[in-house]
This record gives structure tokens, sequence and C-alpha cells, in this order.
């Protein structure tokens, strides 16, 4: 069972939304936390977020510099960070960049771009935070998204990024479990933070459709069941109940089920954007 109290906790994506959220819990529960981002006055500005939420006076809260699809980068601010810091008891990678368009307008460099960030980016970071936790009882969480489970209309580049790191996690699991990491893998549905403000301008107007049958979970939420994976050692996650219903009607039918309906409101919607 993983403990939020007292345990060192390194969060990708710290500065906003989803991973913000999870450090302000985390630092409730009595956690010291570490945020990592790239942006240096938006970690200044969660950081002082998160101190508002301490509860004791001896928490620490860190923050650092660091673009994670820069490998060279990572492996060299990672000993930097535990030098300072500690080594990890709980490591989250919710760092990530998303958007969605149709194939012909998604060009090789943002497709690139998305994987470096939200593949490799992962991949570096668990590269260079394992020798510090295998070994030991720690957890890791990776965000994936319900996008990495179904297949979407206007997700090719994000989807198959979100796959990508589901199929890791997936991999991953008896690996770490081997060597003592607790690994668990969040699927949540759309969340409302920052990411859907940036995806609002290209996302098509069937994909927009297709997402609202699983509707809008809080960044809150998804903080939430995070720390219940981590306390109960639970390995996969899809927060919400239309996702899950969703997730089950798909694997039930072998993608049947979800393809119908999905094709449905594409053909209902009909030519009604130029791409
Ligand atoms: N929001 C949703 O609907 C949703 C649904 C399912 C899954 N997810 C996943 O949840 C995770 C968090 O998403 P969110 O909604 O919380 O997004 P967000 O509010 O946009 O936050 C993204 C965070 O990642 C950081 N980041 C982005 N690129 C980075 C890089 N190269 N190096 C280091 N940090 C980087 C950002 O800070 P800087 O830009 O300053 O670096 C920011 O702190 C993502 O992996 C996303 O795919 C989101």
């Amino acid at each position: 069972m993983g403990t939020i109290n007292g345990a060192n906790i390194y969060i990708t994506g710290g500065s906003s939304g989803i991973g913000l959220a999870f450090a302000k819990l985390a630092i409730q529960k009595g956690a010291h936390v570490a945020i990592i981002a790239r942006d240096k006055a938006k970690l200044e500005k969660a950081k002082y977020e998160i101190k508002t939420c301490c509860s004791n006076q001896h928490q620490r809260i860190e923050a650092f510099s660091v673009d994670v699809s820069d490998a060279e980068k990572v492996y060299k601010a990672v000993p930097a960070m535990i030098k300072k810091f500690g080594k990890p008891d709980i490591l989250v990678c919710a760092a990530g960049l998303g958007f969605s368009n149709y194939f012909e307008k998604i060009s090789d460099g943002d497709f690139k771009r998305i994987m470096d960030i939200n593949v490799f980016g992962i991949w570096y970071t668990l590269k260079a935070f394992y020798p510090y936790m295998a070994g030991r009882k720690t957890n890791i969480v990776l965000l994936s998204s319900l996008a990495g489970l179904i297949g979407i209309y206007g997700y090719s580049a994000y989807g198959t990024s979100k796959f990508a790191v589901f199929g890791l996690a997936d991999c991953l699991r008896s690996e770490f479990k081997e060597k003592g990491i607790c690994l668990s893998v969040l699927c949540p549905p759309e969340v409302n933070t920052p990411f859907i403000a940036e995806e609002l301008k290209t996302i098509p107007k069937k994909t927009k459709c297709i997402k609202k049958m699983t509707g809008m979970l809080s960044a809150e939420t998804i903080a939430k069941k995070m720390v219940g994976a981590i306390q109960n050692n639970k390995y996969m996650v899809v927060p919400g109940t239309m996702s899950k219903i969703t997730w089950f009607i798909h694997r039930m039918f072998n993608g049947y089920g979800t393809r119908i309906i999905t094709d449905g409101i594409i053909k209902f919607l009909g030519n009604d954007e130029i791409r």
C-alpha cells in the first residue's frame, strides 16, 4: 500500500491541470512535493498555490524547470533534483501535450512533437528515476487517456501517443512489480484543464460530439483517483461512470459497439466542415 503522508513525490506536469491538482491534494495529505515543467513563471505560481495547501510547516515544495522531451537535460537534471529534494517514493508522469485535428492537417512536426513529449518524455523520466526507485516500495503513476484505449476520430496523433503510454505501462507493470515499484495507469476522459482550451483551437466538431459521450471530469476528481490508485496499489483506473460504461462496451463487443455508435455520430453530422 502506497503512503502519501511523508512521501517524497515528483510530479512532471505539476504546474498545471491534473498534475497541479494532484500536487495540492498530496500536500494536503502530508507529502513533500517536487513539480517539474518547462515554464518557470508557471512553476513559481503553482508552487505558491501548492504552499497554501500545506498541512504542516515541515513540508518541502520544490519546482524544477526541465523539458521532459530532452533526454540529455532530463538525465542531467534528475540526479541534481534528487540531491536537493531526496529520493522519490512516488513519481507521477502527467506532463503532456494534446491537440485534435484531421489527419491531413497534422504535420510531421506536430506528430513528432506530441510523441516526443507524451511518449519519449515518459520514457526518459522513467529511465532517469528508475535507479532511485527500484528495490524499494515505491509507486509510479502514468497518465494515459480513454483515447489511449479506444481510437477516436480526430486523435490520430494524440491517441497514438496515449496508446503508446498505455502499452508502455502494460509491459512495465510486471517488470516494475518484481522490483517493488507499483505502477498505475490512469485513462481519463475529458478533464477540465488548460489543455482543453488549447485543444479547442483545432478540434473537429465530430470529435467534440464523440467526446461528449463520456462527459467532462474535474482535475480534482482525477487527483483523488490517483491518490486512490497509489493507496490501494491499483494498476488501471478508468475514471468516470460514462467512461467505464464505454470501455466495458468496447471490450464486451470487441470494439464493434463503440465503432457503431461513433460511426453513427460521424454519419449524422455529415460533411459540415471544410477539410
Ligand atoms: N485534460 C484532459 O482532457 C486529459 C484527458 C486525459 C488525459 N490527459 C493527460 O493528462 C496529462 C495532464 O494533462 P492536463 O490536462 O493536466 O494538461 P495541462 O493543464 O496542459 O498541463 C500540462 C503540464 O505538462 C507540462 N508540460 C508540457 N510539456 C512539457 C515538457 N515538454 N516538459 C515538461 N513539462 C511539460 C506543462 O507545463 P509547461 O508547458 O510549462 O512545460 C503543464 O504543467 C497529460 O498527459 C494529458 O495527456 C488529459
